[in-house]
Formats: C-alpha cells, structure tokens, sequence
C-alpha cells in the first residue's frame, strides 16, 4: 500500500480564486489501483488522452467527458513511439504546470502523466497494428505513426480502465483507428467524438500551432479556407472529388510557405479515396507550413 501511495502526489493550486486537489499519478500500478478504487465506489471513469501541452481543443474535449464522467482522467504523455525518424519528439512543446493547472481548473479527478519507461520498460514488444486504416491519408508519410498511437491507447484502457473515452475530430483518422480497433478487439471503452476546436481565425488548434511565426499564419488559414471551398462546391452541386481536390490544392499552393503532404477527398469509413460524391464525403489535408506539420478536416457534403 505504501508503494502505491508513494506514486501519487497532491497539488494544490490556486487559480480563477478557488483551491482545490487534483492527483498525479505516473505509475501503472498506481494508476490501475486507484482505477479499481473509483470502479469500487461505482464511479463512471472518463478518459481524455493527450500528449499535453493543453490548449482550448483539449479542454473542449475534457468538457464533453465531464458531462458523462463520474471522476475524468486526463492523461498527459507525449508517446514516443508514434513519432517516426527524424519527427519532432525532442521538440515537442511541453509545459507540465501549467496543464495540470488547466486539468485541476476543468474538473478533472486525476492526472496521470507516466515517463516513457514506465509506459515502454526495457525488453518492451509487443504493439497493435491495423491492416488498412493506417495506410491512408498520414500513414502514408508517417509509417509507425498510428501503430504507436493504438498501442499506447490500448494500453492506457488497460490502465485506466476507462468506461468511456473522448478523442478530437481534428484527428480524424486516429479516431477512425481507435473506433475500429475497440471494435476489433471487443475493449469494454465506449468512445466518443468531439468536434474540432478552431481559433478565432478559424485555424484548428493543435499544440504544434505553437511553430507558427506570424508571418506564416495566412498559409496556415488555407487549410480552413480550402476546406470551405470544398464545402461550397459541393454544396453547389459538384460531384467530381478530383475538381474539389484541384480547386484546395490551388487555394494552398498559392502560399510559397505552404508544403502540401495530401489533399484528398475520402470515404469517411474507411478513408479511401473517392471520385465521385455519391455519398458520405470527407475532406482530409495534410499542409507542412515552416516547421508544423498542419492537418485539418471537414464533412463536406
Ligand atoms: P494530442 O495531439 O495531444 O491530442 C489529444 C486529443 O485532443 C486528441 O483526441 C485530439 O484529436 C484532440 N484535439 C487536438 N486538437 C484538437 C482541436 N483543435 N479540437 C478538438 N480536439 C482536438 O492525439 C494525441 O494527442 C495522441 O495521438 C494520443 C491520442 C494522446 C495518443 O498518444
């Protein structure tokens, strides 16, 4: 029992004038312990994944889960292996006080932020993989990229024991994957998607908007603005993907900073690539502008 009490720590905060105790945890045994504890007491577990630097996307997402959580849990754990070569996990912007801070403001019960050993001790090998879903959209460019996310995801269910767990839209595709793969492998977590949260400007937060300079923003604003274009097309009765993906590819190139990865026009399901909008259609865009990579996505009909 006393080991387990050594891996949680109390913080108390004082912020917007109230004080209050959110607990940190950063073992898995420790984790799992208090998990069966809340479980016990007949508490609704929800889980809201991150890999921290919290921003207003983050704290949408939190929001929806409180709404159906007894005793939320954000994680907070930047996943080493769902970065390729040569990605930017060094870089990656971190800033611990003060997410646990915004977790504390927002509710949540317990903050559990594992260091990457804890998560991947040595000798680690075993991973989940999916077959096709990955290999779409920014699989392509990122290879490892989505089996280091249903690997660590599985994982943090398995900690966590969540009932019910809240992913962002803005990652559309890792929501795809996610949903699958609780379908695939029967995980009792029920999972919940919550629309994209965008700056006033209309660019879609992520905690990599952070490598932006100023004078990039208008390239990064093509991203929305190609996805409205598609929107109005379709709205205005054009069914070739082909002419809608040529006409946002366009609205992005005409920004030297802009570097497309892709542009497509998908089956939302199972993210293939569609010619004709007869039916459910997503578009997905994948813009490097200086040192962020850019991804953003819409319903367009
Ligand atoms: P991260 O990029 O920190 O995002 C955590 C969650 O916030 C994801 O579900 C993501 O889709 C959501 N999110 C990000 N920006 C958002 C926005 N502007 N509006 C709404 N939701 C937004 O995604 C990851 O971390 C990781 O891959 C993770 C799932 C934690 C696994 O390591």
């Amino acid at each position: 029992m006393t080991s387990i009490r050594r891996c949680f720590s109390f913080t108390f905060y004082e912020t917007n004038g109230e004080q209050g105790a959110i607990e940190t945890i950063t073992t898995a045994s420790a984790m799992q312990a208090q998990a069966q504890t809340l479980r016990n007491q007949g508490k609704r577990i929800v889980l809201v994944p991150t890999m921290g630097f919290l921003h207003e996307g983050h704290l949408s997402l939190m929001r929806l889960g409180l709404a159906h959580a007894d005793a939320l849990v954000v994680s907070i754990f930047v996943n080493p292996t769902q970065f390729g070569p040569g990605e930017d996990l060094e870089a990656y912007p971190r800033d611990f006080d003060r997410d646990l801070a915004l977790c504390r403001d927002e509710g949540a019960a317990v903050v559990f932020a594992p260091q990457p050993e804890e998560i991947y001790p040595a000798g680690f090998q075993t991973h989940v993989d999916l077959e096709s879903l990955p290999k779409h959209l920014c699989g392509k460019s990122r290879p490892v990229h989505f089996r280091g996310v249903a690997t660590v995801v599985t994982k943090l269910f398995n900690i966590v024991s969540p009932h019910m767990a809240v992913f962002g839209e803005k990652d559309f595709q890792q929501l795809t994957v996610i949903r699958r793969m609780v379908r695939d492998l029967n995980l009792p977590v029920g999972i919940l998607g919550g629309p994209t949260f965008r700056e006033a400007d209309g660019l879609a937060m992520s905690s990599r908007n952070a490598y932006l300079t100023p004078a990039q923003r208008p390239a990064a604003l093509s991203l929305i603005q190609s996805l409205h274009l598609a929107r109005e097309m379709a709205a205005n009765g054009e069914t070739d993907a082909r002419r809608i993906v040529e006409a946002a590819t366009g609205m992005i190139n005409a920004h030297p900073e802009a570097r497309i990865d892709y542009v497509a026009v998908c089956n939302p399901q199972t993210l293939e690539d569609l010619t004709r909008l007869d039916g459910p259609a997503r578009m997905f865009l994948a813009v490097r502008v200086g040192r962020a990579r850019l991804i953003d996505n819409m319903a367009i009909n």
